[in-house]
């Protein structure tokens, strides 16, 4: 008796301090702190952590089905316009963005990075195919920047200037040899990467000023769909 009671009082007094522990411990663990707002971090203003988790989560998960999905058929999304490509990402950063929680360039970024692999493994992977069989029967026709990207490992980074250099170095090949209904999309898909990542001048990212002495690029972390 006296035992149990020992015990059960014992439990009493570790169940909150565990809770706590495991609270502050691990509650980043998931999510790179550097994503969100500062204000956003504080603890005793949960609401907004909440949300990013069951975004993250959620949206999270259906987009990765999404993703898997244009893995698997990716003949599918021949039909597809860019809205119909890119709804999961656009749902993803809907919700991170009610959220409040995210800081702005991070949110962009990441809808750059989603709607960029959707692109990639679906219409553009036809085009890469192409690309592919040109250089390896024409290796003259290509341009030397194509051949080496065709070759080279994704970038991991995120910028202006590497995003724009792929699109002015891939568009005259794929003008020249991708098919020719590719091609509106092909620039669709370049234009919404300039205004994403804020390159196009329409959209200025206050928290990333904030941020000059780190590179931004390295402060987003992978998200869960998205690489
Ligand atoms: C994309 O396709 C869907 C379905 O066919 C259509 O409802 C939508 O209006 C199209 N969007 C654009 C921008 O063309
Ligand atoms: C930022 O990037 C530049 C150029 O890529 C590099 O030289 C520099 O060391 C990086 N700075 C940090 C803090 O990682």
């Amino acid at each position: 008796m006296k035992f149990s009671s020992t015990i059960i009082f014992l439990i009493f007094l570790l169940v909150p301090s565990l809770k706590c522990a495991f609270r502050t411990g691990h509650r980043h663990d998931w999510y790179e702190k550097n994503r969100l707002k500062v204000s956003c971090l504080q603890q005793d203003d949960p609401v907004g952590r909440n949300a990013v988790s069951r975004c993250w989560f959620w949206e999270g998960m259906k987009s990765w089905f999404r993703r898997t999905s244009i893995s698997w058929y990716p003949e599918q999304t021949k039909t597809w316009n860019m809205t119909e490509l890119t709804a999961h990402c656009d749902k993803y950063y809907t919700c991170m963005e009610n959220t409040k929680c995210y800081k702005d360039f991070v949110l962009f970024e990441t809808l750059d990075r989603c709607s960029h692999d959707a692109f990639n493994i679906g219409p553009m992977s036809f085009c890469y195919s192409t690309l592919r069989d040109v250089a390896k029967n024409f290796p003259d026709k290509l341009s030397s920047c194509v051949k080496e990207h065709l070759d080279a490992t994704p970038t991991r980074k995120w910028t202006c200037e590497i995003a724009q250099d792929l699109g002015n170095c891939l568009l005259p090949d794929v003008k020249n040899y991708c098919e020719p209904n590719f091609l509106p999309i092909f620039k669709e898909h370049q234009d919404s990467r300039m205004f994403n990542l804020g390159c196009d001048g329409r959209l200025k990212f206050k928290d990333m000023e904030d941020l000059k002495d780190h590179n931004a690029t390295d402060l987003v972390g992978s998200s869960v769909e998205i690489e």
